[in-house]
């Protein structure tokens, strides 16, 4: 069975991913190609539920380790929901964060274990796994002056301080150092048009390679 593409974005507050995701999903359907867009935590109805319980704040006393099961729980529904059967069909998933999410904020920032933290991949996504991840990196001065700059109340996990900011920063660009036949890291500090071009040129490339190739 041909299989689709699963594209995620990932970054810490006010990189500009969810603006980028949309960009890069009309530049691809316009090359042809069926794509479904989506973002985390949420994406199902679901795992929208379960999004409003995590960014409130609700579970906040529950601790990191059940934060991060909550949102393993949403996202093991928007994997069988929604992006297992679309990748199924042959489409391009474009993601708004995903597991790389949970590694920088419940693991790097939240010390949960990563045993806990493998197990829960492991159930919520199986074999879902991102072909190409683009880390948006900026300054975590300019990404909070950016959300602050959105004018909605801040989430639970945007109103930490800048030296938590920095720390996510820091955190995803380890990600991406880590597996860098699949993470790419976009300086996203540039003005938009840029920053989506370049993007749009890595995604071009990388889906003319085989699936799977790197
Ligand atoms: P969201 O409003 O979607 O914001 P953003 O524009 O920053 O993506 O908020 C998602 C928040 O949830 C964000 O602060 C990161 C956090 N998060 C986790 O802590 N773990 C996860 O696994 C995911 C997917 C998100």
């Amino acid at each position: 069975m041909r299989r689709g593409r699963f594209i995620t974005f990932e970054g810490g507050e006010g990189t500009g991913k969810s603006t980028q995701a949309r960009r890069l999903a009309t530049h691809l359907r316009a090359r042809g190609h069926e794509v479904v867009e989506t973002r985390e935590p949420g994406g199902s109805p679901g795992a929208e539920a379960v999004r409003h319980v995590l960014l409130s704040g609700a579970a906040e006393p529950l601790g990191p380790s059940a934060e991060a099961m909550l949102f393993a729980a949403a996202r093991a529904d928007h994997v069988d929901t929604l992006i297992r059967p679309a990748l199924a069909a042959g489409r391009i998933v474009v993601c708004d964060r995903f597991l790389d999410s949970t590694r920088v904020y419940q693991g790097a920032l939240g010390a949960v274990p990563a045993a806990l933290l493998d197990a829960l991949e492991q159930v919520a996504a199986g074999a879902a796994r991102p072909d190409l991840t683009f880390v948006l990196d900026v300054p975590s001065e300019i990404g909070l002056a950016r959300a602050a700059g959105r004018g909605a109340a801040a989430d639970r996990f945007e109103a930490q301080g800048a030296d938590y900011h920095g720390k996510v920063r820091a955190a995803f660009l380890a990600r991406a150092a880590a597996d860098p036949a699949r993470c790419v890291v976009v300086d996203a500090s540039g003005p938009a048009d840029a920053v989506e071009a370049e993007i749009a040129r890595l995604a071009d490339a990388r889906l003319s390679a085989p699936a799977g190739a790197s």
